[in-house]
């Protein structure tokens, strides 16, 4: 969910008239002005995640390596008051999801070289070619 976020750029939120105007990290924003949480952005920032931002290193999630930085940084359901209301839905989905199909399941990547995707609010994955045996 960090490499892959479902969600790469977020909704666009206009900031409504009679309201700002806002500093954020530095930059004025006023009324009218469209704003939305860069996931992409975030989750492969090596400021944030060093080096191999771009790798999945699934190590980096344990509790010793993980900084408070990293941890606040990473926002697959977004963040603020308007974040993702499916949130708790989503995850316990997942969890089920990922647990039952990956306990039944073997998986073999049959493709070389990256999945490509189309970026929009969703990320959508384009074609994966991938073997399953039960
Ligand atoms: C892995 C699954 C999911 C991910 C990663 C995800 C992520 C997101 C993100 C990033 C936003 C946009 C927040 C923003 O930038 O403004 C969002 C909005 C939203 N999501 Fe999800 N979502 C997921 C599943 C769900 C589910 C299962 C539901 C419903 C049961 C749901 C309902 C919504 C709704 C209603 C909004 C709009 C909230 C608003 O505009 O106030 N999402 N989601």
């Amino acid at each position: 969910m960090r490499i892959h976020s479902t969600s790469s750029m977020g909704l666009p939120r206009e900031i409504p008239a009679g309201s700002g105007p806002v500093v954020i990290c530095g930059h004025t924003f006023k009324a009218g002005d469209v704003l939305s949480v860069p996931s992409y952005t975030i989750h492969r920032s090596k400021e944030i995640w060093g080096a191999d931002a771009e790798k999945f290193v699934p190590e980096r999630w344990s509790p010793e390596r993980l900084t408070a930085r990293q941890k606040a940084a990473f926002i697959p359901f977004s963040h603020g008051p308007r974040a993702c209301v499916g949130r708790n839905v989503a995850e316990m989905e997942l969890l089920v999801i990922c647990a039952t199909v990956f306990r039944l399941f073997e998986f073999e990547m049959h493709q070389d070289g990256p999945m490509e995707t189309r970026e929009g609010f969703l990320r959508k994955p384009l074609g994966l070619q991938v073997g399953v045996q039960d």
